[in-house]
């Protein structure tokens, strides 16, 4: 199997296994370093929820760990409403969720706890940019032309998402360097951005040889790779790397609790399902009571419905309650085998 595609040579990788970024705090420096620097994949950093300065110093800690190459990661669009929050739907959600806040021995908020700031994401480009990591990835849409020209001449690769084949037209047309084909198998967010995610769902297997056969740049597939075999059939489909999540998410250098971790390599992670209900965004994870509760009803948009599922979840951690938590999940868990990245690579690159 061909190991040193254009991809990898572009980057001076050793393997053509990418790390999945994980936004929203699952990301660590350590695991992109380990990643990087040990087993010569691509380790990247999921960094839509933080503020340009600790992207820079968030860049600055892996660094101090490893001199490889690294990848950023953002969200293009990272709100779903304009204007005003809508504290009305807010206080309803809350009032819906009143009952688990009381198994938790936590009050219902009385009053709207939003005051989360929304970063822009062109604050946040210009910091990714300014801090010159060796590839700069994003889901949920297409940058600004001048954020991507702004990448070339510094020597960082951009990477973006494709959920479908138009998708990855738009991302071709806006000539990135590669795009990630990103299968509905895949845990978390669906990164959608020309049509709905419900209507936008497609399997890596798929998605993966129609992109390679409509664009020149190289793809990338994503999307339920958690062994070897996986790592080979993408390849044959005329992938030149493979983006891994859940395997590298169950492992102990991840930002994952543990008890979400443990929880990858049991029973209930053979329970995916795709639902809105713990961000407002479609995004496959363990299906718990939380899902159910807030099935069949109106939802927040992004990220409102997330910012109110959060206020559970410290406490709902600190009790081991798994059903009031969101639990990301890709459809392969029951592959898992390692709980330390740099084992997991060295089999997914063996
Ligand atoms: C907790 C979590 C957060 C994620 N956050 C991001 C993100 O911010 N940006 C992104 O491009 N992909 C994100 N992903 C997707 C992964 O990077 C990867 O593409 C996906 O997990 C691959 O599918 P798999 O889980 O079946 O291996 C996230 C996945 C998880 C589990």
């Amino acid at each position: 199997m061909k190991t040193n595609t254009e991809l990898a040579r572009r980057l001076g990788l050793e393997t053509t296994i990418v790390q999945g970024p994980f936004g929203g705090g699952y990301s660590t420096a350590r695991l992109a370093a380990v990643v990087s620097a040990s087993g010569g994949g691509l380790g990247s950093f999921g960094a839509h929820h933080l503020a340009p300065t600790a992207i820079i110093d968030t860049a600055r800690s892996i660094r101090s760990l490893t001199g490889k190459p690294f990848g950023l990661n953002l969200w293009v669009s990272n709100r779903d409403y304009e204007g005003a929050l809508p504290q009305e739907d807010i206080r309803r959600m809350i009032t819906r969720l009143a009952p688990c806040f009381r198994e938790l021995g936590l009050e219902p908020p009385a009053t709207s706890p939003l005051g989360n700031r929304i970063e822009s994401f062109e604050g946040q480009a210009q910091a990714v940019i300014e801090a010159r990591p060796a590839v700069f990835s994003f889901v949920f849409g297409v940058p600004p032309a001048e954020v991507l020209r702004a990448c070339r001449p510094r020597g960082i690769l951009t990477i973006g998402a494709a959920t479908t084949l138009d998708e990855a037209k738009a991302l071709a047309e806006a000539d990135v360097d590669a795009i990630v084909a990103s299968g509905l198998e895949a845990e978390g967010h669906r990164p959608s951005f020309l049509a709905r995610a419900e209507d936008s769902l497609m399997g890596v297997m798929s998605l993966t040889p129609q992109i390679v056969n409509a664009v020149r740049v190289p793809v990338i597939a994503a999307g339920g790779i958690a062994d070897r075999r996986g790592v080979v059939a993408a390849m044959q489909l005329g992938a030149q790397a493979v983006q891994v999540g859940t395997a590298f998410l169950a492992c102990e250098e991840s930002g994952a609790p543990e008890l979400h971790r443990n929880l990858l390599f049991g029973p209930s992670a053979q329970r995916t399902l795709l639902s809105r209900a713990s961000s407002g965004r479609l995004a496959r994870g363990i299906r718990n009571r939380l899902h159910d509760e807030l099935s069949g009803g109106n939802l927040l948009p992004y990220p409102l419905q997330g910012w109110v599922t959060a206020l559970l979840r410290q406490a709902a951690l600190e009790r081991g309650r798994e059903d009031l938590i969101a639990l990301w999940c890709g459809q392969s868990a029951s592959l898992l085998r390692f709980r330390r990245a740099g084992e997991l690579l060295a089999a997914l690159a063996s």
